[in-house]
């Protein structure tokens, strides 16, 4: 295991100590999360259910005995497990690597605490190093990319790639994401795109940070 995943791992099973038993918790996406469903699936803690953001989520829990709930089914989680691309100090982030944001989005804010697990390559001072992904509508495609180019991005496709929901991503380099919650709703604003991959209208509650040296955990 490289001593990436082995942050990652280390990240995850920390945030099993957060998981309530017999209440209802939310599941993210991507390879961090992915040790998280492993290590809450061997701690033999009992949950009522999970929402998951992925289907790859969804496998690997099936796979590990964590029961599934539709968001429908669940008035509010207790808790919402995640990993981010980047994380400031604040605990804004840049989500959608796996182009499963809009998902995450919804299950954040369905959740009463958001934890973020990661390593340290993803802990910035400032956001915008790693691209932010837009969920597009794809007849919107150009026209919202004409629309960025204009606000000082650099739009390109994520070629071959369909949301869960079917639509397109677009990756944004170059906006300037200094002020990330007026970002985050100017975005959602143009017409064409479904949700933009900064959370920082809801952004994480507690950060478990791995470091070499050891994890942290980081409030605002
Ligand atoms: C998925 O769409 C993302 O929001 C993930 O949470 C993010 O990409 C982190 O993934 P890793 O844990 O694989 O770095």
């Amino acid at each position: 295991m490289s001593k990436q995943d082995e942050m990652k791992r280390l990240a995850a099973e920390k945030a099993v100590e957060f998981v309530p038993e017999n209440e209802y918790i939310g599941i993210g996406t991507g390879s961090t999360v992915n040790f998280f469903i492993e290590a809450l699936g061997k701690s033999g803690k009992q949950i009522k259910g999970a929402v998951s953001t992925s289907q790859k989520s969804a496998e690997l829990m099936a796979q590990y005995g964590i029961p599934e709930i539709h968001p429908n089914e669940a008035m509010k989680l207790a808790v919402y497990i995640d990993g981010a691309d980047e994380i400031n100090h604040s605990l804004q982030m840049i989500k959608g690597g796996g182009g499963a944001h809009l998902p995450e989005k919804i299950v954040a804010k369905l959740s009463e605490k958001f934890i973020c697990i990661a390593d340290e390559s993803k802990y910035v001072s400032r956001l915008g190093k790693f691209p932010l992904p837009l969920e597009v509508v794809g007849m919107a495609r150009s026209m919202v990319s004409r629309q960025i180019v204009k606000m000082g991005g650099q739009p390109e496709l994520r070629i071959g790639f369909k949301s869960l929901h079917g639509n397109e991503i677009v990756d944004v380099r170059g906006l300037d994401l200094s002020q990330p919650l007026t970002m985050e709703r100017q975005l959602n604003e143009i017409t064409g795109i479904v949700e933009n991959g900064l959370f920082a209208e809801r952004p994480a509650d507690l950060l478990i940070l791995a470091r070499e040296n050891g994890v942290v955990e980081l409030i605002t």
